[in-house]
């Protein structure tokens, strides 16, 4: 299918972002790198009691949601959708039904627009949200992406080119934090409640190293996981009192210093003087704050997102449709989405 593209690029374009890989639907609008609405509308409070996200019920939220979201966010933004230049929307990784409800959306929107079209990879917006905190950010940068379905030490080349060196071999970092606050019996998502709880506790509980390998990049959440359900487990069997809290804090830091570690071996040994970082668990608290001193500690630029634009968000799927369009780069009208995908 032929691919919508404009006579001229615009210097600073209006875009519209939408996200619906998973329980967020969510549209922003940005003129170039400038924010201008940021909307989000969430099934996860449904979603937390059944203790995950529930595909069925993540679709039809969406389908509810999705004109009021996108409706609201040209409205904040004082922006009427014939004024835009390009609509960019999540194809995939993530849940297909939930996918085809925003993209379907944001196809018909383009198509009745005669404006460009363009199919984000969701990792790669993870990895744009920093271009929205640092107007000035250009690669190459050394990037720590930790979401619910991956974690990578990414070195980004160019605004196209990324070089994986590294990540978990098992669950994700998010993943890890979700069923470690199952066996604690903390709600979904786990990762908020396990930083909470753990700002109560000390990290005293042994917890086994994670490195997969020597000096390489590699680590594995598994051996963290099952170390936490088999002291839970022991503590129960003999009768002694525990703190939940201290588990939370012992966890959390051995899940998340290794990400600190490697993403600065990561910027040394390629030479790169930035650091970002992208993905829900980068929301955390104590990630920011480790992240932050281990920078500084090597003078490396740390440019960190706003916790809103770590976990799922339309306004860093919009920064990937900026850098998509500056590069010409747009989508046929026959894309689909896909329920996962390579970075590139
Ligand atoms: O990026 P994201 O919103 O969705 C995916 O693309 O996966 O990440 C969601 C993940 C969940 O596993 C959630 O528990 C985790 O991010 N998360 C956190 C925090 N906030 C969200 N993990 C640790 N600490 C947090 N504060
Ligand atoms: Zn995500």
């Amino acid at each position: 299918m032929q691919i919508l593209r404009p006579d001229n690029l615009k210097e600073e374009p209006l875009i519209l972002g939408i996200e619906s890989s998973c329980d967020e639907t969510a549209a922003a609008v940005i003129r170039g790198r400038r924010l201008l609405s940021d909307e989000i509308a969430s099934s996860a409070n449904i979603q937390a009691l059944y203790g995950g996200v529930v595909p069925e019920i993540a679709s039809r939220a969406h389908t509810d949601a999705v004109d009021l979201v996108v409706d609201r966010a040209l409205k904040t933004a004082g922006v009427k959708k014939e004024q835009l230049d390009a609509v960019a929307v999540t194809y995939g990784a993530g849940l297909l039904g939930a996918l085809l409800v925003g993209l379907s959306f944001a196809k018909g929107l383009a198509y009745g627009l005669h404006i460009p079209f363009i199919g984000v990879n969701h990792i790669r917006g993870h990895l744009s949200a920093a271009y929205l905190e640092d107007e000035t950010l250009r690669p190459p940068f050394m990037t720590l992406l930790a979401s619910g379905g991956h974690t990578a030490v990414i070195y980004t080349k160019s605004f196209s080119e990324f070089e994986v060196l590294g990540g978990t071999l098992d669950d994700a970092a998010g993943e890890a934090f979700d069923k470690v606050a199952r066996v604690l019996g903390l709600p979904y998502p786990g990762g908020p409640h396990i930083e909470a709880l753990a700002r109560e506790g000390k990290p005293v509980v042994h917890m086994p190293k994670m490195l997969k390998g020597e000096g390489g990049y590699n680590f594995s959440y598994s051996g963290l996981k099952t170390a936490v359900i088999n002291y839970c487990h022991t503590m129960e069997q003999r009768g002694e009192a525990w703190s939940k809290a201290d588990v939370a804090a012992s966890f959390q830091s051995a899940a998340l210093d290794i990400l600190v570690q490697k993403t600065v071996e990561g910027a040394l040994e390629k030479g790169v003087t930035t650091v970002t970082a992208g993905g829900g668990v980068v929301a955390n608290g104590y990630l920011r704050e480790k992240l932050t001193e281990a920078c500084m500690a090597h003078g490396l630029k740390l440019v960190l997102p706003v916790k809103k634009h770590c976990t799922d968000n339309a306004a860093m799927i919009a920064a990937e449709g900026l850098i998509r369009y500056e590069a010409g780069d747009f989508s046929p009208l026959s894309l689909n989405a896909a329920a996962s995908i390579p970075l590139r």
